[in-house]
C-alpha cells in the first residue's frame, strides 16, 4: 500500500513540477525579453565570417502580447480542467462524467419511446408497424454491416430473411441470439480425414442437397459423414441448432455450396462469431430487433 501510494504520488508531483516548471519558464522568458525599442538599435558583440553581426531587437510587440494571452490561457485552464496531475480542477470535469451526463439524457429521452413496447411479445411488436420502423432503423444502424441493409447476408453472414436458422428462430432464440452473441465452431479436418476422404465427404454433402457430385465419391462420403460429421450436424445432416451447426440437405449456404469451398470447410473447420449486444443496446432495443428479424421471416 505505502508503495503504491508512494509511486502515483511521485508522478502525479513529477507532472505538477514539469508543467509549473515549464509555464515559469515561459513567463520568464517573457519578462527577460519585455524590452521596449529606445534610442538606436544595439548591434550585437559577436561578429561572424569577419563581417556578419547582429541587430539585437526587440520582440514584436504583438507576438509578446500573443505569448502572454497563451500562457495565460494554460493557466486558466489548468485551473478549471484536470490536467495538473491529480487536481480535479475546479469545475471537476471529466470526459467519464460528461458521457455519463449525455447518455443519462438520452436515456430519460428515449426511454418513454420505448416505454410502451415493454411487457409486449415479440410477435406482437413484429405486428407493430411502429416497433417494425423502430427495429428496422436499429437494423440499419447496428446489423446493415454484417448481414446487409436487406438482412440477406453476405458470405459468411447468414440470410436473416430465409426462414433458415443456425441458432433457431423462436422469438426467445432470436433475442438469446441478439443479446449474447454466438460463436459457430466447426473443428478443422486436415489431418484428421485424407485429401480422398475430404473429397468423398464434401461430395457426399453436395448430394444432400441434390447438387452435381460423383455417385461413387459421395457413397464412400457417406461413411466418412456417419463417423465425423454426425455428433454436430446430426445422422440425416439437418443440423444441431444447439450448436449453431447448419442443415446440409437444404442447399442454403454460408458461403458458397461449391466443391472447393465444401473442402475448404471440412479441411480448415470454420470459426465465426455474432458479437452480444445485450449489453451495449439494452433490452428495449433487443426486443426491437429481434422482432424486427423474426418478422422477416414470419409475415
Ligand atoms: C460483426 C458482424 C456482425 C454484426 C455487427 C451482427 N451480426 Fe448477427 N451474425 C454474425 C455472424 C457471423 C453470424 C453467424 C454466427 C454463426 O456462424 O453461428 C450472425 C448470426 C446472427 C443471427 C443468427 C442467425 C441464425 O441463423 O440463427 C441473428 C438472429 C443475428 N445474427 C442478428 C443480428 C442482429 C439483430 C444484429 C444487430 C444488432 C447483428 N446480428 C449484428 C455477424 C454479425
Ligand atoms: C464440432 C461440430 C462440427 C463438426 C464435427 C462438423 N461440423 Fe460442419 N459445421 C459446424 C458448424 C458450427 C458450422 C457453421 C460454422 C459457421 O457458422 O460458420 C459448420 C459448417 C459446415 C459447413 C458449411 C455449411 C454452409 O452453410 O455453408 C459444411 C459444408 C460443413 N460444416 C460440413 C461438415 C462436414 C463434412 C463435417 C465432417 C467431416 C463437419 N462439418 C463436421 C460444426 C461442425
Amino acid at each position: 500500500m505505502m508503495s503504491a501510494d508512494f509511486t502515483s504520488n511521485f508522478w502525479n508531483l513529477y507532472v505538477i513540477v514539469l508543467i509549473v516548471f515549464g509555464v515559469g519558464l515561459c513567463l520568464f522568458v517573457l519578462m527577460t525579453n519585455n524590452k521596449r525599442h529606445t534610442g538606436p538599435v544595439e548591434v550585437q558583440p559577436h561578429v561572424w565570417d569577419e563581417t556578419l553581426a547582429e541587430y539585437n531587437n526587440p520582440l514584436p510587440r504583438w507576438w509578446l502580447y500573443l505569448f502572454w494571452a497563451t500562457v495565460i490561457f494554460s493557466i486558466v485552464y489548468l485551473a478549471i480542467y484536470p490536467g495538473l496531475g491529480n487536481f480535479q480542477g475546479f469545475l471537476n470535469w471529466s470526459s467519464v462524467g460528461q458521457y455519463e451526463q449525455e447518455m443519462a439524457k438520452a436515456k430519460q429521452k428515449y426511454d418513454t419511446i420505448y416505454a410502451k413496447f415493454r411487457g409486449q411479445g415479440i410477435e406482437a411488436l413484429a405486428r407493430n408497424a411502429e416497433a417494425r420502423a423502430m427495429g428496422g432503423r436499429l437494423f440499419a444502424t447496428y446489423c446493415a454491416q454484417c448481414h446487409g441493409a436487406d438482412a440477406k447476408g453476405a458470405p459468411g453472414f447468414p440470410n436473416l430473411t430465409d426462414n433458415d436458422w443456425l441458432w433457431g428462430g423462436e422469438p426467445d432464440t432470436i433475442v438469446q441470439t441478439i443479446t449474447n452473441g454466438r460463436i459457430g465452431v466447426m473443428t478443422p479436418f486436415d489431418g484428421v480425414l485424407s485429401p480422398t476422404e475430404v473429397t468423398d465427404v464434401a461430395n457426399y454433402v453436395r448430394s444432400l442437397s441434390n447438387l452435381p457430385n460423383s455417385a461413387e465419391a459421395a457413397q464412400r462420403g457417406a461413411m466418412v459423414f456417419a463417423a465425423n460429421c454426425v455428433v454436430c450436424h446430426g445422422p440425416d445432416g439437418r443440423g444441431q441448432p444447439l450448436l449453431g451447426a447448419p442443415n446440409l440437405t437444404d442447399n442454403i449456404w454460408l458461403v458458397s455450396s461449391s466443391q472447393a469451398q465444401i473442402e475448404k470447410n471440412v479441411r480448415e473447420g470454420r470459426n465465426n462469431r455474432m458479437p452480444g449486444f445485450g449489453d451495449f443496446l439494452g433490452e428495449d432495443k433487443v426486443r426491437l430487433l429481434a422482432a424486427y428479424v423474426w418478422g422477416l421471416s414470419n409475415k
